[in-house]
């Protein structure tokens, strides 16, 4: 019940304000945002690359509200790319982009949104990385798509992130899974109706495994982004069905969210990639990282009191 409430407070600019000014705030916040610079995350990238772990980097970011404020974001790509640079980590450590924060949602935008993801996937293939395109919520999902399907024409293994708990995603992932893409398969973060997402967890849970039946039985390379200890049991059961060799496929999982599974995946032998974020506009991402576990919210509102 609480998780439709704390999605509905993560696009409140008021509620922006007043949780990103309090100072008790940033202790919890730290647990999932890795750093608020490039320069204090790329310990931890190095941190996570020496202990066998891979990264897709986050800038955090989202629903920009004029042209040079997109702006701003690809240039804090640009900025990553160089710091990545000398470490020469190449595909170990990736980037992850909100399209929104490139204009996506501007008069315009879809064009804008591509030149501006353009600039980064052209630097990303400079340094031998790439760049997969986060979902966000239902309304962009065409226009995400359309340039994630542009911008493989001359980056073939530009990723794209599909949600199972949208009705649409089993048809997106057969396209995909045809076209030989990079897909990373989420649940899917954001407040959606029902006209257009399976509302019910058990419900989404289902979808999710027919889209990974999909996706697995493809010729792509599926990413699967989930904590569920259910799905990874399925995702290795399905991979030894689709004869996937461990390189053939891979895990996410969020920074700071079920660090020693992480760990144990990798041991095993498992392609681990951590989603780590870093920035100064964590509020959206943080307040999706509560409404996915109201334990997060516990946590949070005792922090506050014991201050
Ligand atoms: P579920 O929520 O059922 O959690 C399973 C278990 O994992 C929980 O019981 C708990 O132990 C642990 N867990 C999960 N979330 C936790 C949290 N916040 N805090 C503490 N423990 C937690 N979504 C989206 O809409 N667009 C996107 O582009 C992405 N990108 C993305 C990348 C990666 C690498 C991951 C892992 C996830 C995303 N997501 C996303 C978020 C995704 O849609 C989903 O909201 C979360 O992954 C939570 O779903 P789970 O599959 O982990 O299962």
């Amino acid at each position: 019940m609480l998780g439709p409430v704390i999605l509905a407070a993560s696009r409140s600019e008021q509620l922006r304000r007043i949780v990103s000014a309090a100072p008790v705030t940033k202790p919890v916040v730290t647990r999932f945002i890795a750093g608020e610079t490039s320069e204090e995350t790329l310990p931890v990238v190095k941190d996570l690359a020496d202990r066998g772990l891979e990264v897709t980097l986050d800038v955090l970011g989202e629903d920009v509200t004029d042209p040079a404020e997109a702006l701003r974001a690809r240039d804090a790509y640009l900025g990553l790319v160089e710091a990545l640079r000398p470490l020469g980590l190449g595909t170990r450590a990736e980037m992850s982009i909100k399209l929104s924060s490139f204009g996506q949602a501007l008069p315009g935008g879809h064009d804008l949104a591509l030149k501006n993801a353009t600039a980064v996937v052209e630097a990303a293939a400079e340094i031998g990385t790439t760049v997969t395109l986060d979902m966000e919520d239902h309304t962009t999902v065409d226009s995400t798509l359309a340039i994630h399907a542009e911008l493989r024409r001359r980056f073939p293994e530009t990723g794209a992130v599909v949600q199972s708990y949208l009705f649409r995603t089993e048809d997106d992932c057969r396209d995909l899974a045809a076209a030989g893409s990079r897909v990373r398969l989420v649940k899917g973060a954001y407040k959606e109706p029902a006209s257009v997402a399976h509302q019910d967890k058990h419900q989404v849970d289902l979808a999710y495994v027919r889209c990974l039946n999909i996706l697995m039985a493809g010729t792509g390379y599926p990413m699967i982004g989930s904590h569920d200890p259910r799905l990874i049991a399925v995702t290795q059961e399905l991979a030894l069905r689709h004869g996937r060799a461990l390189d053939a496929y891979e895990f996410q999982m969020l920074y700071g969210i079920r660090t020693e599974e992480q760990h144990r995946l990798a041991a095993e032998g498992h392609r681990m990639r951590v989603y780590t974020a870093y920035g100064t506009d964590w509020y959206g991402y943080f307040m999706r990282r509560l409404a996915e576990r109201p334990a997060n919210l516990a946590f949070f509102l005792r922090s506050l009191v014991t201050k």
